[in-house]
């Protein structure tokens, strides 16, 4: 890195980037779990924006462009879902849906066919694979639409949960008010910024999972490299995790299993949480960091759906002198090890990440 370049960012920051986020806030990953400590957490409340970032780490930036978090949220005037000459429907009991493109907006309407309900959607969360999920305002209260797109069908069917809550009228058919914390945790998990001091704010944040939501805010890393000082300490590094803080670092999002057991899930909607299920498989250890998230996924990466392609992480403990091996395959183990499983109202099977010997089609154990 030369002074020269330091300028050259310094002078496109100066510019007034709408990513500049100056905010003498705490951010919100001061109150999450992640594992505190210089090694992952430094002071910086200020956001910079991955306009920033990645200027000087193009290669992360290019490579994390594939991964769905990059846009976990996307406002429904950009969200791919959503273009074109659009015609989502669905019909539960006496209610029918309808999403349709109206120009720039989104229109969603439900009706019995006495009253109807229309509002333009505003966010749409997800990708489509387990849900895109849309929120929506009505005086100044926040909605999930009961319904969601699912890829699998290329249409709606009810969001996840809403079979077990039958409307009471149109507006509740329509959504569900999110309540209390709900649209910060909601908006917190799915954009970078936007749940800040404990807070829900949505004049300044970046949608979809960036940058600055894993490494924290890049304010002072920035100062640093600015003003010529040597950033160690001045951005959460995370690396060398170990399975155990791995586990607590991305089950800030994808659940820790602290959290699916005090949430009370139970059954097969737990293959959707990777984190609690991996805990439970033989092959998963606290210290040994071939077990880690990160040493299966590139944390900037796309998800690789290729079997083959992991054989080399199983096989790097599965090896005959150091674990047992396979007496039936040398190759694609997570095809026979890692069973698909369908929660009843997913439209997607989730890889279940307790790694096991699968008895039988029904065999999910607990
Ligand atoms: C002006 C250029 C510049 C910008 C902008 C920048 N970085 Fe860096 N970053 C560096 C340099 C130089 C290093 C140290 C050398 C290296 O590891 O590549 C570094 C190191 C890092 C590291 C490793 C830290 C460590 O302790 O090992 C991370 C993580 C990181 N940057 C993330 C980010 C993020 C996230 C952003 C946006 C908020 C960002 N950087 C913005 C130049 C920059
Ligand atoms: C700030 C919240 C957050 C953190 C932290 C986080 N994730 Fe995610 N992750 C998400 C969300 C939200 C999605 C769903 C994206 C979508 O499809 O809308 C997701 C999806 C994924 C996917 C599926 C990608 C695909 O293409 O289907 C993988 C794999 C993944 N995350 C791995 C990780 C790993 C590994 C870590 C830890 C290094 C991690 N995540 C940390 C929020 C997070
Ligand atoms: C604790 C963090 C967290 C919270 C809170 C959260 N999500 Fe997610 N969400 C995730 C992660 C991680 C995934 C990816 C794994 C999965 O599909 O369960 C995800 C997946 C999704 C998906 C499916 C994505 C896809 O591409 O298939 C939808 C839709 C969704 N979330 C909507 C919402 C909505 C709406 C809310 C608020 C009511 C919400 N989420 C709250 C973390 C969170
Ligand atoms: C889902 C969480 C997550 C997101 C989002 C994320 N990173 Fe990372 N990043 C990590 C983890 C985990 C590591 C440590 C990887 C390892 O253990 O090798 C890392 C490492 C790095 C490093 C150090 C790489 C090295 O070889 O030393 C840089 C630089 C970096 N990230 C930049 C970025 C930039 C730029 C972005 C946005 C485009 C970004 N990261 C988005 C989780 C994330
Ligand atoms: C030993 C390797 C391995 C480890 C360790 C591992 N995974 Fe996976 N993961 C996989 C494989 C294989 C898949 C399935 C890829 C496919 O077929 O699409 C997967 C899929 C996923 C998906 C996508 C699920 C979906 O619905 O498609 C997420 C999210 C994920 N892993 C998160 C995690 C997290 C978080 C951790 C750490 C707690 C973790 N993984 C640890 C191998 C691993
Ligand atoms: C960190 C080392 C490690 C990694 C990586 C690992 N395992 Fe294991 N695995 C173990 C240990 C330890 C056991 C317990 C038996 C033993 O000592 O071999 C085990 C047991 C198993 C068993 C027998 C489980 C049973 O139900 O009896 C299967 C099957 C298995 N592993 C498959 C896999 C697959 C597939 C992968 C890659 C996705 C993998 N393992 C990755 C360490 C590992
Ligand atoms: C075609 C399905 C299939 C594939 C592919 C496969 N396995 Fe297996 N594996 C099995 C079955 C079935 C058993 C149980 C065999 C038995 O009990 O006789 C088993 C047993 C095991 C065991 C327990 C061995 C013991 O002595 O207790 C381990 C460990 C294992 N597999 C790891 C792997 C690894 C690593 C790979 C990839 C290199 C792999 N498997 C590929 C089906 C498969």
């Amino acid at each position: 890195m030369t002074m020269n370049a330091d300028k050259d960012v310094e002078g496109r920051f100066r510019k007034g980037s709408p990513l500049l986020l100056v905010l003498a806030a705490l951010s919100a990953f001061a109150q999450s779990s992640v594992p505190s400590g210089a090694r992952y957490w430094t002071a910086s409340t200020r956001f910079v924006g991955s306009s920033q970032c990645a200027i000087c780490h193009p290669y992360e930036a290019a490579k994390y462009a594939a991964s769905s978090m990059s846009r976990a949220m996307e406002s429904v005037t950009t969200c791919a879902i959503l273009q074109g000459d659009i015609h989502y429907s669905y019909r539960s009991g006496e209610y029918s849906y309808s999403i349709t493109r109206d120009g720039a907006k989104v229109i969603y309407t439900v009706t019995n066919g006495k009253e109807r309900f229309t509002t333009p959607l505003e966010y749409a969360f997800g990708r489509g694979k387990a849900g895109q999920t849309y929120v929506y305002s009505v005086a100044g209260r926040y909605y999930e639409s009961r319904v969601s797109y699912y890829s699998e069908i290329n249409n709606l069917d009810l969001t996840v949960g809403a079979r077990n809550a039958p409307p009471a009228d149109l507006a509740a058919a329509a959504g569900r008010l999110m309540e209390g914390n709900d649209p910060r945790d909601c908006f917190g998990c799915h954009t970078t910024g936007a749940r800040l001091a404990g807070t829900l704010q949505l004049r300044d944040y970046e949608p979809g999972v960036q940058c600055e939501s894993c490494h924290g805010p890049g304010g002072d890393h920035l100062d640093a490299l600015i003003a010529g000082k040597p950033i160690t300490g001045t951005i959460r590094a995370l690396a060398n995790m170990d399975p155990q803080q791995n586990n607590e670092f991305c089950g800030t999002c994808h659940r820790t299993w602290q959290t699916v057991a005090m949430l009370g899930i139970k059954g097969i909607n737990t293959s959707r949480f990777p984190a609690y299920r991996i805990t439970s498989s033989p092959c998963f250890s606290l210290d040994d960091r071939r077990i880690a998230c990160t040493t299966c996924h590139d944390p900037h990466g796309g998800l690789v759906s290729e079997d083959k392609a992991y054989d080399s992480k199983c096989t790097a403990c599965h090896n005959g002198s150091d674990k047992k091996v396979c007496p039936v395959a040398k190759e694609s183990c997570t095809s026979c090890h890692m069973p698909k499983v369908s929660p009843p109202e997913a439209h997607h099977a989730f890889p279940d990440h307790w790694f096991r010997i699968v008895h039988s089609k029904d065999d999910y154990p607990e």
